[in-house]
This record gives C-alpha cells, structure tokens and sequence, in this order.
C-alpha cells in the first residue's frame, strides 16, 4: 500500500520504464463483486494494476454522507489481493488537497441534470480527483462501473477534451439475483428496504421490455417504469430517459438510449440503470 502521491507516481514511472501497461481502478473503498468485477479485468488487460482507495471530499454535499460513508481498508485490500491487484494507492485527504488548492474542472454540459442537478458540485468533485489520480498514477487505461453513468460520461468527455491519456474502459453492472445493483451504500439498506431496492430493476426491466417489442415514446416506457417503482420506494428523485453517448434528453427512442433512476429507498439514495432501444 502507498500513501503519498509522488511514491505513487514514482512506483508507476519504473513500471513504465520497463516497458509495463499499468491499469488504474479507482474507487472510495467498501469494495463490492462490481469492483472486484473491474479488477479481475484490469488484471486482464495490463501487467500492473492499481486500486486507489479515496473517500473524495470534494464530491460530498454538506448534508450527505461523507462522515458515515462504509469504510473498511482492512477488508478491500485483502479483496483486492484476492483479485490479483498489485498495489493500493490509499492517500490522506490533507495530500489530495494541499494547502491552498484552488482548482476545479467543470464538464459542463454532461454534468448538467440528473445526478448533477441533485447533488451540485458533485461532477466537479469527481471531475477533478479522477483527474488527479490519472496525474498521480499515469496509468494507460482506467476501469470505471456503468452503475454511475453520468459518472462515466464525465470522465469520458473530461479525457477528450483535455487530451489525457489514458483509455477509459466501462463495465456492466454487476447485480444482486434480484436485480439490485452493486453498491457500498447498499450496506445501508434495513432488510425490508433491501426487498424494496429491487424495485428500481424492475421499473428498468420493464420499460426495457416494452422498448423491444417497438414501444419508442419515451413518455409511454416512463410511465411504465414509473408504475413498477413508485409504490415501492419512498420518492423517486428522477428517472428519465437520455441519449447513451452524450445524455442529451430524448423524447422518442431514435439512437442508443438508456433510462436512468435515482430513488429514496427509506433514507438511502440508490442510482440504476439500464440501456434501451
Ligand atoms: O465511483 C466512485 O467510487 C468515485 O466517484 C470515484 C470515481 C472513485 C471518484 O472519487
């Protein structure tokens, strides 16, 4: 395991220098099967692999869970060796953001609703750590879930747009048999609100159903979706349908698509999705 930054960086230079691809995971810890799923294929794909371990500040609102996020660093690196993972970068926040950090990036207009509505600042946050780690470790290629879509959106029009290199690399949802999606704040969840979450697959599923038998009015499989999940969560903080490359709002299923959901399931805020049409 490495602490500081230029250790870090320093590691992944000599792994460069002879001639190694290294692979970067980055994540906020409480490792779940999804992240042990983006390990085991960046085991796949380069010779060094690298998980970073950041509860990130910087993407919390002042209400949200930043104090109580699930925390277990004994536990991922056991997880994370058990995958073939070859160093954890684990830094302290006071190194991540020195005295003085005054410096943001801002992907505009893929931040923009959504997740990025509810949680202001949130992207920016996230937008600027991933940038950081890709400074710190170098890697050639990074592992990112397709749970957080928006997320990946994100981090996919920040790497074109300001030329880093680095290839971006997304991977599928890893699911419960019943549909729910991988999550460390899934730990959350009291078991009758466990049952529930199920809801927010089903909701998908459903409209998803409907899409392939040649339904295309985003309105209609919203409210199919809507009908699955409503009585079974507390509130839905939104769901709504966006184009999949560049999550501009669609009214008819014309191009690759994907419904997104964000719902109170008791006091947890859970996020799904699915790709459509
Ligand atoms: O998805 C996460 O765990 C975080 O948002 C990330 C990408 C590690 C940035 O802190």
């Amino acid at each position: 395991m490495i602490a500081d930054p230029a250790a870090m960086s320093a590691w992944s230079e000599a792994a460069r220098a002879q001639g190694e691809h290294v692979a970067l995971v980055p994540t906020m810890g409480a490792l779940h099967k999804g992240h042990l799923s983006l390990l085991a294929e960046a085991r796949h794909r380069a010779q060094r692999v690298v998980l970073s371990i950041f509860v990130n500040p910087m993407q919390f609102g002042p209400q949200e869970d930043l104090a109580k996020y699930p925390r277990d660093l004994a536990g991922d690196l056991a997880k994370a060796a058990s995958v073939g993972c070859d160093l954890a970068f684990v830094p302290e926040a006071a190194s991540m953001y020195g005295p003085g950090f005054q410096t943001a990036i801002d992907v505009r207009e893929v931040s923009q609703g959504l997740c990025g509505a509810r949680r202001p600042g949130h992207f920016v946050g996230v937008a600027t750590v991933v940038c950081k780690f890709f400074n710190i470790v170098r890697p050639h290629v990074a592992f990112f879930g397709e749970k957080d879509f928006q997320q990946l959106a994100v981090i996919r029009r920040m790497v074109t747009d300001l030329n880093l290199p680095v290839e971006i690399i997304g991977l599928p949802t890893v699911r419960e048999p019943d549909g729910l999606a991988l999550s460390s704040r899934n730990a959350y969840l009291a078991p009758p609100d466990r049952q529930r979450a199920a809801a927010l697959h089903a909701g998908l599923s459903a409209a998803k159903t409907l899409a392939e038998k040649g339904e295309c009015r985003a309105s209609v499989l919203l409210e199919v979706a809507t009908t699955e999940i409503v009585g079974r969560v507390e509130r839905i903080d939104y769901l709504e349908i966006r184009a999949a490359d560049d999550l501009k709002p669609l009214e008819t299923i014309d191009r690759p698509a994907v419904m997104l959901v964000a719902a109170f399931v008791g006091r947890t805020r859970l996020i799904d999705n699915l790709r459509i049409g």
